[in-house]
């Protein structure tokens, strides 16, 4: 992309407070964005009114605020450059969220994996809020009119509904007053699975804590989990199409090229005259660098609670200014009186 480009993207994400963040957090969502930052105005987002969706993450949403500030910091975004803030913190994405879902169909919301998935069989019990997530999600996007928006393979279906819903705002105001945005998943691992079971993905939720390596574990522990990682009876793969009904052995492979840059190829290649032992070794190396890096750096900056809340509050207020100008002009549009 050329520079002249890029001074007119605005990249957003965000990571909600629930605690327990992981690899596939780092890997498919906070590793791009301290890439993006270097050449793109950027907004990352705690987004806490989404971690209220769900029964068990309400509690400790203050704290868990904290070490998500923390994990985008020690993982490399500097917050004087890009805005880091709590989504309650501004007001404007309850606001558009409302307008948008006058905007949405419902049959597009109850295509949403995510819901099904989560609401589980008793849908009748859900909360609304669960539901409605999605559009919440694009209220966050389009606020600040982003462009671009890095997240990992599980948000995909989210961000085309948010581009639909962009879409149809514009077309009944006939006005092009949304970008529309470009999700951007990307790397090497955009999708980490659980290392107990290559089908499942790797998630904050998972009650067994060997199934996720977390941004907090240290080296000695990131062994001993890669150690204990499932894998199958076969020997090393010997190429990569043996990989298709070996989804344990795929994910490891993944993480590996993610944070080396090695293609799979080369990697199948150097291992496949080794054994597992040797590569999970190397990848236990590769892994704990990088994140006990990390967890030493997010305990170091957990313990000056002061430094983070003002980096929050510093953040939100920046924030809130881009969304009470953007949303004074949508009010504008609508036609609202006073606006
Ligand atoms: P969440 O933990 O749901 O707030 O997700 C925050 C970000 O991490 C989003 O961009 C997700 O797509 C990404 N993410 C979460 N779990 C994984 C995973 N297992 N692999 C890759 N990316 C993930
Ligand atoms: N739904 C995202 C997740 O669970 C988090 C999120 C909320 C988000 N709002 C966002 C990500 C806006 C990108 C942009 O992973």
């Amino acid at each position: 992309m050329e520079k002249s480009k890029k001074e007119n993207h605005l990249v957003f994400s965000g990571v909600q407070p629930t605690g327990n963040l992981h690899l596939g957090n780092y890997l498919g969502a906070i590793k791009n964005w301290v890439n993006l930052q270097k050449t793109n105005k950027c907004i990352f987002c705690i987004v806490d009114l989404h971690a209220i969706t769900t029964s068990e993450n309400r509690q400790e949403i203050k704290k868990n605020t904290r070490e998500v500030a923390a994990a985008y910091i020690a993982a490399g975004i500097d917050p004087n450059k890009n805005i880091i803030f709590a989504q309650s913190n501004v007001s404007g994405h309850s606001e558009l969220s409302w307008i948008l879902s006058c905007h949405t169909p419902i049959g597009w919301l109850n295509r949403m994996t995510q819901f099904k998935d989560k609401a589980g069989k008793n849908k009748e019990k859900a909360p609304l809020g669960l539901y409605s997530y999605p559009v919440l999600m694009a209220a966050d996007i389009l606020l600040y009119k982003s462009t671009h928006v890095p997240v990992g393979e599980d948000q995909k279906q989210h961000l085309e509904l948010c581009r639909d819903i962009a879409q149809a705002f514009n077309r009944n105001y006939n006005h092009n007053f949304f970008p529309i945005p470009e999700p951007v998943i990307t790397g090497k691992a955009t999708r980490v699975m659980s290392l107990k079971d290559g089908s499942k993905k790797m998630s904050k939720s998972d009650p067994s804590e060997q199934s996720r390596i977390n941004m907090t574990d240290d080296s000695e522990m990131i062994r001993k989990k890669i150690q204990k990682a499932k894998t199958d009876s076969l020997p090393f793969p010997n190429e990569i199409l043996e990989l298709d009904n070996r989804p344990e052995i795929l994910n490891l492979i993944n993480i590996f090229a993610a944070l080396s840059n090695l293609s799979s190829e080369k990697i199948i290649s150097d291992y496949k005259i080794k054994d597992f032992s040797a590569f999970k070794k190397d990848l236990s190396n590769l892994v704990g660098e990088e994140i006990s890096k990390i967890s030493v750096e997010m305990k170091k900056l957990l313990e000056d609670e002061s430094y983070l809340d003002t980096i929050i509050k510093k953040g939100s207020e920046r924030a809130d200014e881009i969304s009470e100008k953007n949303l004074k002009e949508l009010k504008n549009i609508i036609g609202f009186f006073g606006a």
